[in-house]
């Protein structure tokens, strides 16, 4: 392997710490504390995994969690009232409806019933259009983190060839817009794109965001390029077929090889997103109260 490895569980702690100091100035300084609702519709065991690491990790950065457990035949109309609750309470600065709804819900409606400025998903229309438009938002957490990952690592990012491989609202197209706010030249590739790996060759960044098990192989990566992998892919374990074990969308034993660096699946993307909700927890509580914005946790 000739890959320098981006660790990202060292990095989420060194955000987390960030976080946790910027924590101690509101209350210390301005006698406020931000506070992060949590809202699970349903019992699905993934969300609540989820949930319960969001509102543990908001509690030891020093943040009120505020947890709202639905049942999964709640209706919408009630949903959307407690999400207008959260709105008008001044302890909230941050509202994350978790996802998937259940299927009677339109989670755009729901969404979109959150107010921008607590909207620490960056999932609101409103913030959307703000971050293609390169005005300040709420910027969606795992692209976040994959953009501190990378300015991390190169510093500047200008000029440099980006191909973010998957086009959802969640990762693909924020990070394209992150990466030509950094003015990379960027190019979104996914299922239906030409030559695909000819495409992924000519990426200095490769961000892959698709949901496909080791759908990317070494041959795919421009020797030294910088390789980050956002999928978390549960497949069966290859030596023990009662097991199961996380991969990325990236093949890493090949990619690592012609990469000059490299996120790896578990440990890489993972914790930095949940490290971001909690940047833009603070983010948002110091913009709501009219104070300095946390440096190095915004884009
Ligand atoms: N479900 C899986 N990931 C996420 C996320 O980042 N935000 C929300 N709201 N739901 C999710």
């Amino acid at each position: 392997m000739s890959a320098t490895i981006i660790d990202g569980k060292a990095f989420a702690g060194r955000v987390r710490a960030q976080v946790a100091e910027h924590v101690t100035r509101l209350k210390e300084d301005h006698g406020i504390t931000p506070g992060l609702a949590v809202v699970l519709v349903g019992e699905d065991p993934a969300s609540q995994v989820y949930v319960r690491s969001k509102g543990k990790q908001t509690v030891e950065t020093g943040m009120a969690s505020f947890e709202h457990k639905l049942d999964a035949d709640t209706s919408e109309a009630d949903l959307l009232a407690l999400v207008d609750k959260l709105n008008r309470d001044p302890a909230v600065h941050g509202i994350l409806v978790q996802l998937p709804l259940p299927g009677h819900m339109n989670s755009d409606i729901v969404i979109n019933a959150i107010d921008p400025a607590k909207d620490v998903d960056g999932f609101h229309i409103s913030n959307v259009g703000l971050l293609g438009t390169g005005q300040k938002s709420m910027v969606p957490c795992t692209p976040l983190g994959c953009l501190m990952m990378l300015r991390d690592h190169h510093g500047s990012l200008s000029g440099m060839n980006a191909v973010v491989v998957g086009r959802s609202n969640i990762v693909g197209k924020p990070m394209a817009q992150l990466l030509l706010g950094d003015s990379c030249t960027v190019t979104i590739a996914h299922s239906r794109t030409k030559d695909l790996a000819g495409v992924c060759r000519g990426a200095d960044i490769l961000v892959a965001a698709v949901g496909r098990p080791g759908m990317i192989p070494g041959d795919w990566v421009k020797p030294g390029a910088t390789v980050i992998d956002v999928g978390i892919n549960r497949v069966q374990h290859p030596e023990n077929p009662e097991k199961t074990k996380l991969v990325g969308d990236v093949d890493f034993a090949s990619a690592a090889e012609v990469a000059g660096a490299i996120t790896p699946v578990p440990g890489g993307v993972g914790p930095m997103t949940i490290a971001c909700l909690l940047a833009n927890t603070v983010t948002a509580c110091s913009r709501a109260n009219g104070l300095a914005e946390p440096e190095g946790l915004t884009a």
